[in-house]
């Protein structure tokens, strides 16, 4: 059987074959301690989940639902937008729900990249920043994204045979896996870099919400002419622990809003209704359930910061996102550390080399289980690691 080139060179995403080590572990009895994927160990709000099974038993849902969106869930992303980031959102043509930010990074690449064309991918960055252009016949160039300017790229130093075939620009802020986040004028640094370039921004905005110390993420779309440029991809996965209901929205220029749309009307059916209106009932609702998280995930990066130090692995406290940024010690490829930890520790951390070349040199640890867990496995890592 024959298998098109672009899927049979295609890696497995990197937490499927996470997910594999770990299930074999534990189908060998090995209590494996997980601070790999991101993904939220606390339950969905109790009032989104009303609203899920509300919609559920409204006969009206259980027909397909349509890729423009219930017009109540369109307009709860327009008055979130509005609320939270000061951004003015119009419901009829700017925003489209996503099955989850990761679909969305994946098929924006296929409205904008002909076979060929570059998609610059921050490196770090999202795994599916440089296998989306791939599915779409295109490729990624990684954009390394420096420590000395906090993890932003140097858009000056990108050279310019890779600019004239350069189509977009992945962003994430506040960002995944290094935590760092926006407090220049970066954002609008980039929509004149964009502009100049006839470069479409894609800001990936799917820890808008999980930061700390005070620190408030702005949308990229806040930021004078971006709406010109790009759009926004925006999750609730995180912000209201619902990663399993991918529910998203991709916001933002109203060309690409329904280049996008006519896409996916070609590739799905769209988001249920009754995700649709809990994903409504969490945006309009009280914020305070993301805020108490909050104080729980800032609770847990302060321990796990604390604990990494006593064991010698200094990590300055990110300020967004739900992970650590972790330097390895002397001696350690991000691979070996990672696979020494797993082996010795029964500890499971993401290797930053996974992420791009610039990730080497790194481990992403996750803050998505309890204090206790947190501790353990820092002991482990302190008892049978060689550090
Ligand atoms: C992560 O851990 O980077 C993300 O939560 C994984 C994902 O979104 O698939």
């Amino acid at each position: 059987m024959r298998i098109a080139e672009r899927v049979r060179t295609l890696p497995p995403y990197l937490f499927a074959a996470i997910e594999r080590q770990i299930a074999e572990r534990k189908a060998a009895g090995i209590d494996v301690i997980s601070l790999g994927i991101g993904d939220p160990d606390l339950p969905t709000p109790p009032h989104v989940i009303e609203a899920l099974a509300a919609g559920a038993a409204d006969p009206a849902t259980h027909q397909y639902p349509s890729n423009q969106g219930e017009s109540g869930f369109r307009e709860a992303v327009a008055g979130f937008y509005a609320t939270r980031f000061g951004v003015t959102l119009d419901p009829a043509d700017q925003i489209v729900p996503l099955l989850g930010a990761k679909e969305g990074i994946a098929h924006i690449c296929q409205v904008l990249l002909d076979p060929g064309d570059l998609a610059l991918a921050a490196d770090p960055g999202y795994p599916v920043y440089v296998t989306g252009p791939r599915l779409a016949d295109g490729e990624a160039a990684y954009l390394p994204l420096l420590p000395e300017l906090g993890f932003q790229p140097d858009l000056e130093a990108i050279p310019s045979e890779t600019l004239e075939r350069a189509r977009m620009i992945f962003v994430s802020y506040p960002n995944n896996p290094t935590g760092a986040v926006i407090e220049d004028d970066f954002f609008a640094r980039l929509v004149a870099f964009a502009r100049t370039n006839d470069l479409v921004v894609v800001h990936d905005n799917a820890y808008a919400d999980i930061t700390y110390d005070g620190y408030v993420a702005p949308s990229f779309l806040a930021t004078p002419g971006a709406s010109e440029v790009g759009v926004e991809l925006f999750s609730l996965s995180k912000s209201y622990n619902m990663t399993g209901w991918r529910a998203g929205a991709i916001v933002g220029n109203p060309e690409l809003v329904d280049a996008y749309w006519r896409l996916k009307t070609n590739l799905d059916s769209g988001m249920f209704g009754a995700v649709q209106r809990a994903a409504a009932a969490a945006l309009s609702g009280s914020q305070e359930c993301v805020r108490e998280m909050c104080r729980v995930y800032q609770h847990r990066r302060d321990l796990l910061v604390n604990a990494l130090r006593t064991v010698g692995m200094h990590v300055e406290p990110p300020k967004g996102t739900i992970y650590l940024w972790v330097p390895v010690p002397e001696g350690y490829t991000s691979a070996g550390f990672t696979q020494q930890v797993l082996e010795q520790a029964d500890v499971v951390v993401t290797p930053g080399a996974a992420y791009g070349p610039s990730g080497e040199g790194y481990v992403r640890l996750s803050l998505t289980v309890p204090d206790d867990l947190l501790e353990e496995a820092v002991r482990r890592i302190e008892e049978r690691v060689r550090l």
